[in-house]
């Protein structure tokens, strides 16, 4: 069997906002409404877990009401007829519930519970809010599993290998502004078709990227047609 070529699908908030979800510096976006030290920062967590756990048991309840959208489909979609690597920077899990079976998350994932004491010790949720006294197997307070300012991206030298070996890259609703994940649309060779598809009029594509504007839940199904019937973009 001839191997099949390599899609690394690289998602940000603007994948999910169709489903409902916020995305973090649109005109309403999280970070507008929150400040990033309180409710993203071991130090902020420190000062007032409550209102920490409460920011994102919130954010929790959101994602169990909300449902993939034509998009995440459509990167599911591209499985039949490629090898494909979703990396994220998304804490949902809207990639696995569309069908997406090889999903690494950078950020970490917010269903998922992590001691405040060992960040190597995450755990399934057993129930959908985690509350002060909610303790890790260590006795430590549990917090949920979503990488803060300051704390190690998760998979990052994984991540890089698949970016390295891509023969199509297709990026979807992310700034690109926050590193080192940023950076890894960087290491995907040259002679690799890159696409990056975005609602912001003024984003600059990275090198090398072709830029198509529109509604990931849009623009992706299109995409991923093309790319199913061995049509490039370009
Ligand atoms: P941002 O909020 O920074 O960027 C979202 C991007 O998606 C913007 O370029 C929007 O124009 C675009 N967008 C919004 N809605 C869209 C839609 N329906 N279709 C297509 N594009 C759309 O979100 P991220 O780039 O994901 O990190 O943010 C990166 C990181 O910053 C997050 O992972 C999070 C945050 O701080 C951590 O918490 C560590």
């Amino acid at each position: 069997m001839s191997q099949r070529e390599k899609i690394v699908v690289f998602t940000g908030a603007g994948v999910s906002q169709e489903s409902g979800l916020s995305t973090f510096r649109d005109l309403g976006g999280l970070w507008q409404t929150h400040r990033i030290e309180d409710v993203a920062s071991p130090e902020g967590f420190a000062k007032d877990p409550a209102m920490v756990l409460d920011f994102y048991n919130r954010r929790r309840k959101v994602l169990m009401e909300a449902e993939p959208n034509a998009a995440h489909r459509a990167v599911a979609d591209l499985e039949k007829g490629f090898e494909v690597v979703v990396v994220t920077q998304n804490v949902d899990n809207l990639h696995e519930r569309a069908g997406s079976t090889r999903v690494i998350h950078v950020h970490g994932e917010i269903l998922k519970n992590q001691s405040s004491a060992d960040p190597s010790l995450i755990y399934e949720s057993d129930k959908p809010e985690i509350e002060l006294g909610d303790l890790c197997e260590k006795g430590s307070q549990l917090r949920p599993a979503v990488v803060w300012f300051g704390e190690a991206v998760m998979h990052l030298d994984e991540s890089a290998k698949h970016f390295r070996q891509a023969s199509k890259v297709l990026v979807i609703g992310t700034s690109l502004s926050v590193f080192p994940a940023a950076g890894l649309v960087d290491l995907a060779p040259a002679r690799a078709e890159k696409v990056l598809i975005t609602l912001d009029d003024d984003q600059t594509a990275p090198w090398g990227f072709e830029v198509i504007r529109g509604k990931a839940g849009d623009m992706t199904p299109r995409v991923a047609a093309a790319w199913l019937a061995g049509r490039t973009l370009l």
